[in-house]
This record gives C-alpha cells, structure tokens and sequence, in this order.
C-alpha cells in the first residue's frame, strides 16, 4: 500500500514538473544567468558571477546565447486566435579597449535554429554569410546594436539600433539614443562607452507594430521608442524558433555581454530587477601595485621568474617582435609573431603565394579561428614614418567593401612589416588573363569583376570618411574570391612610400603602364590617377594584354593608344582577347573599350570619377562624345614614360621610398 502512494505521490510530482516546464517555456526572465536554460556557442561563456559574455577582444569570433526551447509563434492559427503579441528586455554592455577601437556589436535574434556553423562573423553579425544574407527563407528576425559602419548594408552610422529581417540590410535604423520626457528631447547614447544599457522590444501583433526602445540602465522606459516600425511578421516568424543573442567581433573587436534577460511570448517582459543584475568585470587599469609583505613567496617568485626568463628567452629570439608604446593603442590589430609563425608552417615556401614588389606574400590558417589568411612580409628598416603607417593601417580598419580584400591587421619585427590580410582562394587576376596554364576567365566573370572594383574605388575615393587613393591598381592587385568575385588589394600600401620622406621632394609610386602622364611629371596621385589606371586596367582585362608588354607594338605606343588607333580604324576585333574566343556581349565589350578610353584619357579634366564609370557600366548614363585622335604619347616626354628609373634601396625592399628630387621617378615595373 505505502509503495503505491508512492508511486502515485512522485507521478503528481512528475506532471506538476511539466505543468510548470509547459507554461514556462515562452516566458522566463534572468536577472543574471545562473543556471540559466542556454545553449551557448562560439566563444561565449557565462562567469560565476552569472554575467553572459558573448564575446572578448579577440578578432573574428562570434558568440552566441539562445534560449534551448523553442519558442512557439504559432502561424498557422485562424483568426480566431490572432498571431501572439511579444516582447522582450535585456540589459547589454560593450565594452571597448577605447572607444573607438570597438566592433561589430550584438543582436537579439528570433531564429529557427541555433546552428551558426556557417554564418560569419564581423559585419556578418554571426548570423549569415555572403550567399545567405537577404533571403527570405532565413526566417531570422534580429535587432542588432551596431559599431562599425558598412556602406555595403547601408549602415547609417557606427553606433546605431538597427531591425534585420533576413538580412543586415536594416528594415529600419537609428542612431542610438533615448527619448527623456524630464527633458522633452532625444538624448544620445554611445552604444560601445562600456556602460551598461536597457533595451526593449515590443510587438503588437493585431497592429503589427514593432518597438524597439533603449535607454542608460538606470532611467525607466522612455514612453518613446526609438524605432517603432510596421511589419508583418507572420511571414518572417516560423511555428517552432529560438530566441537569443548572436554577437561577433571584426578586424577591431569589443567585450560584448548580457547582464538580465526577459522574454514573453504572451504580454509584455517584466523589467528586471537591476539590483540584482551581475557586475562587470573593473575596468582595466595601467598598473596595480600590491606590496607584499612576506619574504618567502619573493623568493620563490624570483626563482620562478628566472627560470621562465630562461625558457622564455630562448623561445623569444624565435618569435621576436618589435611593440612599441605608442602601438598599444592599435591593440586589436595586432597580431603576435608567433601565431602567423604557426599560421605560415614557419613561412614555409610550400605556403609561398607569390611575391612582389613590396615582398613575399605566403597562405597561413591562424590557429585559434581556423580563419585562412594571407601575410605580406615587407621589409623596412625605417622607424621614421612607421607610426604613421600604424596609424593609417589602424585607420584602414573601417574600409571595408565587399570587392575589398579585407586587412586584418599587423605585425612588426625587426626590419619587417608583416600585413595580413583575407585570403583570397583563386589568387590574383592577371594569372587568369595571361597564364598559359590557368584556364582563361570567361567575359561574364570579367565584367561582374570590372564593375566590382569600379564599385571599391568608388567606395575608396567617395564613400568613406575620407578620401583613400589606391595608387597602384592593376590586374595582380585585383584577386578572386570563391565566387570569382573581383576584390581589390593593396590599397593605401602605397602610402607606406609616403611616410619618412621629405616632404619637399615628391616621388611616382605606381607601375609602368598605368601611370598618368601628369603624374609621371609631378609625381603628385590624385582621384584622376587612379582613374587613369582603373582605365588601363579595363583596357587590360577587354584585352588580355598586359600594358607593359606590347609586342609587335610600335616603341612609344601605350595600350589606351593602340586600342585607340584600332577602334578608329573599326579593327576591334584586332583588340579583343583571342582567349575569349568570341564568346562576350559585343555591347559590353564596346562599353568597357570605351569606358577604359576615357578613363584613360590623358587629360585629366576628360576623364570621368567613377562614380559616372559606374553609371556608365550599369547602363545608367550615356557616354560623352570623344576624340578619338588623342594620343597618350603626345602627351608624355617618352623619357619617363618609357625608361623608367628603377632603385633599390634597404629601407622598403624592392620598389623603394627613399627621397628623390622632384624630377625624379621611382618606377615599379610591371612583370
Ligand atoms: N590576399 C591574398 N590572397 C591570396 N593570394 C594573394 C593575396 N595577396 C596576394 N596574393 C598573391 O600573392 C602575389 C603577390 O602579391 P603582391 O601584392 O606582393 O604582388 P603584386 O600584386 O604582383 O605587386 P605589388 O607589389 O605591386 O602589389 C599575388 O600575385 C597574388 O597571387
Ligand atoms: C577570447 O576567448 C578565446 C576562447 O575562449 C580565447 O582563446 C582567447 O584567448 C580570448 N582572447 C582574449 C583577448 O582574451
Ligand atoms: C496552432 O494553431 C492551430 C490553429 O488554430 C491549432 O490547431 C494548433 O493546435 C496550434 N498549435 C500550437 C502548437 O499551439
Ligand atoms: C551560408 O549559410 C547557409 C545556411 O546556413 C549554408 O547552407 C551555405 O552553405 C552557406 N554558404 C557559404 C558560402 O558559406
Ligand atoms: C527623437 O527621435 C525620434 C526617433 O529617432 C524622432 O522620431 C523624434 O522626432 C525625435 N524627437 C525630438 C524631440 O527630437
Ligand atoms: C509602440 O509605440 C507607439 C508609439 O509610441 C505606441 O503608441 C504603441 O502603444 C507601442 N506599442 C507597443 C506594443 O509597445
Ligand atoms: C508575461 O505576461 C503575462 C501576462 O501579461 C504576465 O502575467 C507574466 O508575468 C509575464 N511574464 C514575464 C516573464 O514577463
Ligand atoms: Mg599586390
């Protein structure tokens, strides 16, 4: 008898367990997550003191947090019971070794799986990758606290709230900020300061209304959201999703965490109780001094120290780098000697992806990430200048654009600069138009490549903070991603010349063939260089020839002329790459033919920006009238232009910036 009341007696436990575990699941609230119900990933860990950090300042990872059951949104009910209202409010805070150092940020995300194996990180958010991002059957809701700035998705700015539906491309954005009603205005609020913040979301099913609302931790809901935006979610939301947070670092990278969580899935998130959230941990302080008092520990500690000095120096003549004070603050960029030693199979000649003018260039997989990357080696001597290189890489942070190979970072040592950067699995271009070996590219790759990187130097010379010249544009600077997408390299690498010299003296940095006849007489790059060598570029890639090697050429005559003079005879088919073989659309050949002409034109005044190469290549323009008997050559003392003075010097390896006069020209020749 007493056994059976027992059994009865546990069996009432037992549904009185799932009674509860049913009516929580889409509602729960963690003021801290302390055996909180979470499925973590990536590099996301919860401390003792119940603080969800989703990521640290490490680069290129992504963290994430989601609720393990999956919430209903039942979308398949009448109307009769309408699509569920609901809300939710966490508490964040990013935090940045300096404020402007951070990236990329975190996002509240409504999935129907936590399974982001394949989504990447940096401006990907973690949530989707190049092929996925916009469509429809991604089912992903998102709200995403956001900064870094990226045209490619519109961004607004490096510090907004922004709603993702499928894709980062913002349904809506704003500049972080609350509304305070004690003041009766919008008040700013800088998302990566390291304080934390409240934010809420709230949807009305039956209007389908969505609010986003942020506020500083310690001011109640504004009565004003920040976002308040219509949208329709019962396409987006599926029966079965999971609920949490996805956050990534980039080429910069900040401390992202989660201090409380509400979610309800039928009414509005209770607020959390903000005395009871977890602390962050102290803000890190230069030096901490702690005096101590007894005299053994000293003493082991001292022996300790010199035995891992002994073991430490023996290793540290192998990983040796150059750090200097100043570059602290260029920390995320940094990467250390020995991860690229490892990543490089010790800049193993198997691992050699070519070499030019500025150095080797070697393939590496950088241990912790499993990332694959590509590392410059440029050997310098000069510390003068250096600083400014740093500061410039460290401002090249922010460019980025999807037809921009990426810079990750660097590393100094002695008498080396090591740039590293994305790999780019199919190499460079001119290996595609000239090798004998590599099947050639076919027209329609061509021109998605064209136009690809006339859109990153637009974004170069147009879209960014400031105005970055490229100054060395030409096919092996131009390289292929997975897709034979076209991603311009190398940019601002021109600068490192640039820097330590004498600013009275000037200097051509750039490749024969490509350089504009003003700038081989007043060394000075201008937007209307780069143009001209983007021109050569289209006239190279129409071509299959590359601009320094004209053979059966008359002497003088550059490619822009030799194109030139056969489109006036109506030879265009003389011009046209034979490897092609006659397969391209005669009305783009024609378009990218002329498009390159008159870029190349050699006055610079003719020639066009790119944002109207852009409109010229996308069809949304007409082409000017030209003059077709313009010849490069009458333009340019054939000196210069055809015996270009070559130096090597130690200071930057082989194509050097050491100061010249102004007459002077330091010519890197196409090989
Ligand atoms: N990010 C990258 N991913 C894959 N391969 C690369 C990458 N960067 C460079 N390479 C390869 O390394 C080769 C050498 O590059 P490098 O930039 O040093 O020389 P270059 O472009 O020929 O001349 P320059 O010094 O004028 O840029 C390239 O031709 C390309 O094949
Ligand atoms: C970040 O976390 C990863 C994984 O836990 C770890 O390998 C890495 O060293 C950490 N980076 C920093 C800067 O703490
Ligand atoms: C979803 O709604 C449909 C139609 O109203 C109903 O039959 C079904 O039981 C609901 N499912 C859940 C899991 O609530
Ligand atoms: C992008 O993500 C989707 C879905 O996770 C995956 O199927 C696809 O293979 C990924 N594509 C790339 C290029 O990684
Ligand atoms: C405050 O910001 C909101 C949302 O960005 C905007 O609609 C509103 O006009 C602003 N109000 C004031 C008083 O500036
Ligand atoms: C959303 O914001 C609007 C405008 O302030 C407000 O009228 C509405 O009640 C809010 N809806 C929800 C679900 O919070
Ligand atoms: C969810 O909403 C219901 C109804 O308004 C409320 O009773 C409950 O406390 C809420 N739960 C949480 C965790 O916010
Ligand atoms: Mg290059």
């Amino acid at each position: 008898m007493g056994s059976s009341t027992r059994i009865l007696f546990c069996l009432t436990m037992l549904s009185n367990i799932h009674f509860s575990l049913a009516q929580d699941e889409n509602q729960f609230i963690y003021n801290g997550f302390n055996g909180a119900n979470l499925h973590l990933d990536g590099v996301a860990k919860i401390h003792p003191n119940g603080l969800l950090q989703l990521t640290n300042t490490s680069i290129l990872q992504k963290g994430y947090a989601f609720y393990k059951i999956p919430i209903s949104f039942n979308t398949s009910s009448s109307a009769l019971i309408p699509f569920p209202s609901f809300s939710t409010n966490f508490v964040f805070a990013i935090v940045s070794e300096t404020p402007d150092m951070g990236g990329k940020g975190l996002a509240f995300a409504i999935s129907p799986s936590m399974d982001f194996s394949q989504a990447l990180a940096s401006q990907y958010m973690g949530l989707f990758n190049i092929s996925n991002n916009g469509l429809p059957t991604n089912h992903v809701l998102a709200i995403e606290l956001d900064t870094v700035r990226n045209p490619e998705f519109e961004d607004i700015n490096d510090n907004h709230v922004g709603i993702d539906v499928n894709g980062l491309k913002s349904v809506e954005s704003a500049p972080a900020a609350y509304f305070s009603s004690e003041e009766g205005k919008n008040i700013s609020l800088m998302l990566s300061n390291g304080d934390p913040m409240q934010l809420w979301m709230d949807y009305d099913a039956a209007k389908n209304i969505l609010n986003v609302t942020l506020a500083p931790i310690r001011s109640l809901k504004p009565n004003r959201p920040l976002l308040s935006t219509p949208i329709d979610l019962s396409q987006v939301l599926l029966e079965n999703m999971y609920v949490g947070f996805s956050s990534a670092t980039g080429p910069t990278a900040s401390e992202h965490y989660v201090l409380g969580w509400s979610f309800n899935r039928t009414g509005p998130a209770q607020n959390l109780e903000t005395s009871k959230l977890p602390q962050l941990p102290p803000k890190r302080k230069s030096s901490q001094k702690r005096s101590i008092n007894i005299v053994l520990p000293i003493a082991a500690t001292v022996v300790l120290v010199i035995f891992i000095g002994a073991v430490y120096f023996i290793r540290k003549k192998k990983y040796e780098e150059v750090r200097e004070d100043w570059e602290t603050e260029y920390g995320p960029q940094r990467f250390s000697y020995k991860n690229l030693y490892i990543a490089t199979k010790d800049f193993k000649e198997t691992e050699l992806l070519g070499a030019g003018g500025f150095g080797k260039v070697y393939r590496g997989t950088l241990p912790n990430s499993n990332l694959q990357i590509a590392v410059k080696r440029v050997s310098h001597d000069s510390k003068q200048g250096m600083k400014e290189f740093i500061a410039e890489i460290a401002s090249m942070r922010r460019l980025s654009h999807r037809n921009l190979v990426q810079l990750l970072g660097y590393c100094r040592r002695k008498g080396e600069l090591l740039l590293v950067y994305d790999y780019m699995p199919n190499g460079s271009l001119d290996k595609f138009l000239f090798s004998r070996i590599k099947q050639s590219l076919s027209w329609f790759h061509r021109f998605r490549v064209l136009k690809g990187v006339a859109s990153a130097l637009l974004y170069l010379h147009e879209e960014g903070e400031q105005v970055v010249l490229h100054r060395d544009i030409k096919s092996s600077n131009v390289l292929l991603d997975a897709d034979f997408n076209g991603r311009l390299g190398d940019f601002g690498l021109a600068r490192l010349y640039d820097h330590g010299t004498n600013p009275q003296t000037t200097h051509v940095v750039g490749t024969v063939g490509y350089l504009a006849p003003e700038l081989s007489r007043n060394g000075k790059a201008t937007i209307g260089t780069d143009v001209f060598a983007f021109g050569v570029f289209m006239l190279e890639v129409a071509c299959g020839r590359r601009p320094t090697d004209l053979q059966g050429l008359p002497e003088e005559q550059s490619l822009a002329d030799w194109v030139r003079s056969c489109m006036k005879r109506g030879a265009i088919l003389d011009i046209i790459d034979p490897k092609l073989e006659g397969k391209y659309l005669i009305e783009e050949m024609e378009l990218v033919l002329k498009v390159g002409l008159l870029c190349s034109h050699p006055f610079p005044a003719m020639r066009p920006n790119m944002r109207q190469v852009m409109q010229y290549l996308d069809g949304n323009a007409n082409l000017p009238e030209t003059d077709s008997s313009i010849s490069t050559s009458s333009f340019t003392p054939s000196n210069e232009a055809s015996e270009p003075v070559f130096s090597f010097s130690s200071s930057y390896g082989k194509r050097s910036a050491h100061s010249v006069s102004s007459n002077e020209s330091i010519l890197h020749k196409g090989r």
